[in-house]
């Protein structure tokens, strides 16, 4: 690739699935990002071993104890160490605390969020679970824009998945995450190759 690459932070609390399909896809030599690093608020999270397997820098922030906040100072912090690490697009795939303040200023339309549901249905916590117990015949996930609201900035992509009779909530989990790791990696793509247009609400520029 002679243009150069998009530096991604992915942000991740968890399992770091969403985050081990971006390393993967950025290993092809012609996708148009790469992953400057991982950033998590837990120490024990299984992404920081992805991490380590991609040899990708892990940066561990001290959150503090609010659960699913950020202790204050906490976010400047983030912002310097991204912006140590070249970082151009963050995208948050499974980060448990919300961003408020100067992570979104900083990288204002520069921070991406994959939601296991297809938005605006079911924002929040266990989406699948409120899809499949709502009884909804398709369900999915949106790749979006973040904003100060939980679960709503623009949509930039989503991906639909049907329920059937013979699924439960695992089976619709493992579809949907299917179609997370497809979703996330294209419109970090799109991103990179500045495909993407904000209007107002309507994201545009995703079908090429
Ligand atoms: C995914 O379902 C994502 O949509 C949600 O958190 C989960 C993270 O999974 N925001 P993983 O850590 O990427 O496997």
């Amino acid at each position: 690739m002679n243009t150069p690459r998009c530096r991604l932070a992915v942000f991740a609390s968890g399992r770091g699935s969403n985050f081990k399909a971006l390393a993967e896809r950025c290993q092809e030599p012609d996708f148009s990002c790469i992953v400057a690093c991982l950033v998590t608020d837990d120490p024990s999270a299984p992404a920081i071993a992805v991490a380590n397997a991609f040899q990708i820098p892990v940066h561990v922030i001290d959150a503090g104890p609010r659960r699913g906040r950020l202790r204050a100072g906490a976010e400047a912090e983030i912002v310097s160490y991204c912006r140590e690490r070249g970082v151009q697009l963050i995208v948050l795939a499974g980060f448990m605390r919300i961003l408020e303040g100067d992570v979104l200023t900083a990288f204002a339309g520069r921070v991406m969020n994959i939601h296991p549901s297809l938005l605006p249905g079911f924002k929040g916590l266990n989406a699948q679970r409120q899809a499949f117990d709502y009884g909804v015949k398709l369900a999915g996930c949106t790749v979006h824009f973040v904003d100060a609201s939980l679960d709503g900035g623009p949509i930039i992509l989503q991906a639909a998945v049907a329920v059937n009779d013979g699924d439960d909530e695992d089976s619709l989990r493992a579809k949907i995450l299917s179609e997370e790791h497809r979703i996330v990696a294209r419109a970090a793509d799109l991103f990179a190759r500045g495909k993407l247009r904000v209007e107002g609400r309507r994201v545009l520029g995703t079908e090429n």
